[in-house]
């Protein structure tokens, strides 16, 4: 128990600077209106228009690569793209413009792990 504890306190001050780096990394992130990527249009436009809906939260920058229903991305390029993020057990379906519960994706589908699934612009 003692040693758990003591692990603890290690690991404390690496969580703390690691959520400093992550706030120094979103500086970092590409902005479209900054710097207009030319392949973007293959990819879906923001389907949040003006708010979330129920099953997504507001964030600055959603990134591009959301979970879907087929897919999960290790990486991904650093673009802000949404401004919303599907809450968490929720992943984006690509077919029905949403964030739906993982639960409730066609069944027919596995999801894979793959290097880079881009969705959104
Ligand atoms: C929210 O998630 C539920 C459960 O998957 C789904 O049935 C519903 O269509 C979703 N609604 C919206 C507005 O995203």
């Amino acid at each position: 128990m003692a040693r758990l504890k003591s692990l603890c306190l290690l690991l404390l001050p690496a969580l703390l600077m690691n959520s400093v780096t992550s706030t120094d990394d979103e500086d970092h992130v590409v902005n479209h209106d900054v710097d207009p990527d030319p392949g973007r249009i293959k990819y879906i436009w923001n389907p949040f228009l003006g708010f979330c809906g129920e099953n997504a939260s507001m964030v600055r920058c959603g990134g591009v690569c959301p979970e879907t229903c087929a897919f999960k991305s290790l990486r991904c390029p650093k673009y802000c793209g949404v401004n919303c993020a599907c809450k968490p057990r929720y992943v984006y379906s690509e077919q029905l413009n949403l964030c739906i519960l993982k639960s409730d994706c066609p069944k027919d589908i596995e999801q894979k792990v793959v290097e880079t699934h881009r969705v959104f612009q």
